[in-house]
């Protein structure tokens, strides 16, 4: 126990000590899933490293669980790695090299921290593959050096501002009661893609420019976009209909919850959402929500053909495309399981 009375900055000195200490104790590095050999791996064994920035997002889960099916099909060791902030990402690389892997694919916490990823990996020797969130470089532009794969942000954006039109138009909301509330994490290139996108395509329908409130969120899970949606509908407790779109699942979750808690109801609110993954329990569940639908993306192409991607690169020395861009298809209540099973996602 540290004492309260010690001044602040001993105090700071004791608890980086017991931090130090912890982590000494911990076997200093981040927890893999895999046990540390002692041993150096055997001659020509592919070990690749994955790493993504949220752990906890059912996405990717399932990145994962398509990545760990590769690795049994083609016969690799997969190693992975939770990396939600800057130094636990520069971690895990240490790790991956002294692991003697020879190269990972990674989603980064922060699409800046992409130059710094980059001269790690150069110097450990380990090849690189940025799935989901292409680098940015300190010029601000996307690091069209670095091999990615990623979904087509535009055009599902698009496509989600078309469902959402169609819904509009099928309900005869009147335009003057009627506005959109899109959940914004503009930081991040892919996610203003799919926003801008959507917004775009509603415009295109017919929905005026400012009748399109942007929310932006702090964090991209369901509390950041449930406090960035309260803000907003607070701020317009006039609008009767919503069209709610964002940059993903959780993103639209949040927004879908806010609404419930400033009682819109339900059958006066669409929301689409994008992932498909991390909004089946909503669809699942008895009752209807908001929650229209969500385009749902190839987590197997994410996760199985990156690490496949990074394989054949490793042990035969074919180089994956620069760019890679995958699609996604509209999910909602009436088709959701058959499509789920189609793709693998689900039995
Ligand atoms: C980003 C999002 C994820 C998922 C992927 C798909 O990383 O944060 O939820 O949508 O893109 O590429």
């Amino acid at each position: 126990m540290i004492s309260p009375f010690l001044p602040a900055s001993r105090r700071a000195v004791v608890l980086s000590l017991v931090a130090l200490l912890a982590l000494a104790a911990a076997g200093c590095g981040p927890k893999t899933e895999t046990a540390a050999p002692a041993a150096a791996p055997k001659p020509g064994a592919v070990r690749i490293g994955f790493l993504v920035k949220q752990p906890e997002e059912p996405w990717f889960q399932l990145e994962w669980k398509f990545a760990d099916q590769a690795a049994k099909d083609l016969g690799f060791t997969l190693i992975k790695n939770g990396a939600p902030d800057g130094e636990k990402v520069l971690a895990a690389i240490d790790n991956l090299a002294a692991n003697g892997a020879q190269g990972f694919i990674v989603c980064a916490p922060d699409t800046r921290l992409g130059p710094a990823i980059v001269a790690k990996a150069k110097a450990a020797g380990l090849k690189l593959l940025a799935v989901d969130d292409q680098f940015i470089g300190p010029d601000g532009k996307p690091m069209a050096q670095v091999h990615y794969l990623g979904i087509s942000a535009r055009k599902i954006g698009a496509a989600v501002g078309e469902t959402l039109a169609a819904e509009f138009k099928r309900r005869q909301w009147p335009v003057a009661e009627t506005a959109v509330l899109a959940m914004t994490y503009d930081e991040l290139a892919t996610a203003k893609e799919r926003t801008d996108g959507a917004i775009d395509a509603l415009v295109a329908a017919g929905i005026p420019a400012d009748r399109i409130h942007k929310a932006p969120q702090r964090t991209t899970d369901i509390p950041g976009a449930l406090e960035a949606a309260t803000t907003l509908l607070t701020r317009h407790p006039g609008v009767k209909y919503w069209l709610v779109c964002g940059n993903n699942d959780n993103g639209v979750l949040g927004a879908v919850r806010a609404l419930e808690g400033r009682r819109i109801p339900v059958e006066n609110a669409v929301a689409v959402g994008i992932n498909g993954t991390d909004c089946i329990a909503e669809l699942e569940k008895a009752k209807p929500t908001s929650f229209h639908g969500s385009m749902l993306l190839s987590a197997k192409a994410h996760g199985y053909r990156t690490a496949e991607m990074m394989y054949r690169w490793i042990k035969d020395g074919v180089e994956p495309p620069l760019d890679t861009r995958t699609v996604g298809v509209l999910i909602t209540r009436e088709n959701f399981r058959q499509v789920l099973r189609e793709q693998g996602v689900r039995d």
